[in-house]
């Protein structure tokens, strides 16, 4: 969706003071392009709305792990939340001192752990009770690793069934009584320090309620404990991807939730809130096609660069870069060059007569765009562009890969 960075000048789609044609032109397409005063200004807005309980903010690398945004949001003082190894090597890249890293995942490696132990996480989120027992029983020689334990309250979280993660059946987080269980006998971990509980029931909630549900659990789970003051929601915060998508605005959310949180030292793991409306996908039409009662517009970007239409369903704004309002609309399909009919980026959109060569946009694609691209039909994964602090000048933070690196590690005999 449009918003006080991505919006038309003159007609002209521009990223905060840069028109998109320009970086188009020197950079073709296709492109992600990210906005860091947007990236920044989402964060402040999600300040302002839980100053009530000042949380630590640990943006979530999985939504974007581009250098530069990770590098701007640290140098804004805020934390990361990770899940692999190679996250935790782009925040440490990105200036993140490993004491603000929170290590989450449901299938973190010996070797994974062993390496944030050594260079001293200043969390693990914990979900598995063998995981529990080997990070208690290699943490000896390092300094004490504070843990939270992640709880599967056992709640439908009102989101797309594959980014629900608190229900009972999901591979996430450890049941009530689980929990409860651990932190019964927490004293014999005692080379760690048991000291939070972490909720995240899913991404894109579409209410609050669930929430505040999930949220009263885990306080009833920790309420005997009175020493653990630490509660982790996740993130969860919605983003508008079209006029009339129904979700919480971050204020309505907050409301509903720090009133439960007061007292309490809380961390928030916003990934999608922070920079998925900060981000474009910039594309060019390649050929137009009528078939049968169908309009075709076939673009140079695909489901291998942008993955959420094919996988869930997801609705991305696409529009022209250049406005021109004198043409007449027709509905169209996008779809990109990838041998599959689940390659679209978009059905009935309404556009202008567009020709080949012309140039559109898919909106609200800066969160669990190019860190989902893939190289699908060996096509090569784009570069990323952001336009800096300044609003004003831009630069290539990540290169579009080349023909070499598609067979860079293949052992040819
Ligand atoms: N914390 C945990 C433990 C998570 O699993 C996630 C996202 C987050 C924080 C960040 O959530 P957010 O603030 O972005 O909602 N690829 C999907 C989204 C997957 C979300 C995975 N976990 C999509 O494109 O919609």
């Amino acid at each position: 969706m449009l918003n006080e960075s991505i919006r038309y000048h003159h007609d002209q789609l521009h990223c905060d003071q840069v028109a998109l044609e320009d970086i188009i032109k020197s950079v073709g397409t296709p492109v992600y392009i990210y906005s860091l005063p947007r990236t920044l200004s989402n964060l402040t807005r999600i300040q302002r709305a839980f100053a009530a309980v000042q949380p630590h903010i640990h943006y979530s690398a999985k939504a974007n792990s581009n250098l530069a945004v990770l590098k701007t949001l640290v140098e804004a003082g805020i934390g990361i939340d990770v899940v692999s190894r190679g996250e935790i090597q782009r925040s440490l890249l990105a200036g993140a001192r490993p004491a603000n890293i929170v290590f989450a995942g449901v299938g973190k490696t010996a070797d994974e752990i062993r390496y944030a132990l050594e260079i001293g996480v200043g969390w693990f989120n914990v979900e598995n009770v063998a995981e529990l027992a080997f990070i208690n029983a290699t943490a000896k020689p390092f300094q004490k690793p504070r843990v939270a334990l992640r709880l599967n309250p056992d709640i439908p979280a009102p989101t797309h069934r594959h980014i629900a993660t608190g229900h009972k059946g999901a591979k996430f987080g450890l049941s009530i009584a689980t929990v409860k269980d651990i932190l019964s006998q927490r004293h014999t971990y005692s080379n760690v320090d048991i000291a939070g509980l972490h909720i995240h029931i899913g991404s894109q909630l579409h209410n609050t309620e669930a929430t505040q549900q999930a949220i009263e659990i885990a306080l009833d789970c920790i309420r005997p404990y009175p020493d653990i003051r630490t509660l982790n929601i996740g993130g969860g915060l919605a983003v508008a991807y079209s006029q009339d998508d129904p979700v919480p605005d971050w204020e309505t959310f907050a409301a509903a939730v720090t009133p439960l949180l007061t007292g309490y030292d809380v961390i928030l793991e916003p990934g999608r809130s922070i920079i998925a409306d900060a981000g474009i996908l910039a594309m060019t039409v390649l050929y137009t096609k009528e078939q049968a009662t169908e309009r075709f517009l076939i673009t140079d970007a695909s489901m291998a660069e942008l993955i959420r239409p094919a996988l869930y369903e997801a609705h991305h704004e696409i529009i022209p870069v250049r406005r021109e309002s004198d043409r007449d609309e027709s509905r169209y399909h996008i779809v990109g060059p990838i041998c599959e009919s689940a390659d679209a980026l978009g059905h009935d959109v309404p556009l202008p007569a567009l020709q080949s060569g012309e140039y559109l946009a898919a909106l609200t694609a800066g969160a669990y765009g190019m860190v989902m691209a893939s190289n699908y039909n060996q096509r090569l994964r784009p570069p990323e562009v952001v336009v800096e602090r300044d609003g004003k000048t831009w630069r290539i933070a990540r290169q579009r890969e080349t023909w070499d690196d598609l067979v860079r590690n293949d052992v040819v005999v």
